[in-house]
């Protein structure tokens, strides 16, 4: 395992102003309870609501925060101890934040990289190239890092990750802020480099297709508490999210009291119905409708991940406080 935790926690003791001269100590619970393990190999996002506790369990994996109580095993290391050398077996990229040096050019930065992580010419020459290659940096590499765009930042932040060649690169919020095309792009470099290297991904989002295109295994935290932890087909499962039949009907029909279906939305001779797939099977329920009305297409889709996760916490218990 590339990864373990257990039983982690973290709080935080925050000072607020109570009446004019005096202030009173409050203990945030950041983070609780979290136990996961993650294969060499994985790709796994980490989502969850504002506050609810990703960026502080990814600080704790790097080293960055130390847990109040628990178990953080980190490519056999344990980070908040063991910083430096973890450091070079990890790669970490806050979107928010920047590991460059901003008045330098780009390139200067990935050589100051090279040194601090003592990487051999070869290989720094080696993921440099293709770095530059597979992200399109050439034409900024001497500019210096204040200059850059977001998304040309983005690519230089990866890169700046990869120089050491990790085996564990974890982004927090790799893609915040940036266009559907910069997405795209930093969304297929990071499968392409799963695929062919086995790099282990851990990543925070708040951009569902990040997880869609990216991720085979989704953790959902919220105050604190992972929710669910699985494969995304078995979430879709468990919380027997409705799935979507869209048909074209020939001439518009009733199709109401259908049974299992839970929404009806009509947009001229195109129906959509929603319906739960434990109460009625797609087949059944396209029988029914075609009882009724001459199909002309059919479309069935599955539950959005916005909708599985929507119901993941509709299931939540009652935070405590
Ligand atoms: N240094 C800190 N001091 C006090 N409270 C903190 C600190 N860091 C985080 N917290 C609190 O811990 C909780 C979890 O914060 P965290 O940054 O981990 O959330 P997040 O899931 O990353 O949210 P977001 O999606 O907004 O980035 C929040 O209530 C936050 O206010
Ligand atoms: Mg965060």
């Amino acid at each position: 395992m590339i990864i373990e935790v257990e039983g982690l926690r973290r709080t935080f003791r925050v000072s607020e102003k109570a009446g004019r001269f005096r202030r009173s100590h409050r203990e945030v619970v950041a983070v609780q309870d979290v136990s996961f393990t993650v294969p060499e190999g994985e790709t796994l996002g980490y989502v969850g609501p504002n506050g609810a506790g990703k960026s502080t369990t990814i600080k704790m994996l790097t080293g960055i925060l130390v847990p109040t109580a628990g178990r953080v095993r980190v490519c056999g290391l344990d980070p908040s101890r063991q910083r430096k050398k973890l450091a070079r077996r990890l790669g970490v990229v806050f979107g928010q934040r920047t590991q460059l040096w901003w008045d330098l050019p780009l390139l200067d930065s990935f050589e100051l990289l090279r040194d601090i992580y003592r990487v051999g010419q070869t290989q720094y020459r080696e993921r440099l190239d293709e770095c530059t290659e597979l992200l399109g940096l050439a034409e900024f590499l001497s500019t210096p890092v204040r200059q850059l765009s977001l998304g040309q930042r983005m690519r230089g932040e990866i890169t700046a990750a990869l120089l050491h060649d990790p085996r564990l690169l974890v982004l927090d919020e790799p893609t915040i802020g940036l266009d559907l095309e910069s997405k795209a792009r930093l969304r297929s470099f990071l499968a392409e480099l799963n695929r062919t290297k086995g790099t282990t991904l851990l990543l925070t989002t708040h951009d569902l297709d990040d997880i869609e295109q990216l991720c085979r295994r989704l953790m959902v935290i919220d105050h604190g508490r992972v929710l669910a932890d699985g494969e995304l087909a078995g979430l879709r499962g468990s919380v027997a999210a409705e799935r979507t039949l869209t048909v074209d009907l020939q001439e518009p029909a009733d199709l109401s009291g259908i049974p299992g279906v839970t929404a009806i939305k009509a947009d001229g001779p195109r129906v959509h119905l929603e319906f739960l797939p434990s109460e009625v099977s797609a087949a059944q329920l396209i029988t029914a409708v075609a009882a009724r009305a001459e199909i002309r297409d059919l479309a069935v889709g599955e539950a959005s991940i916005e909708e599985v996760i929507r119901r993941l916490y509709d299931l939540r218990p009652a935070p405590q406080a």
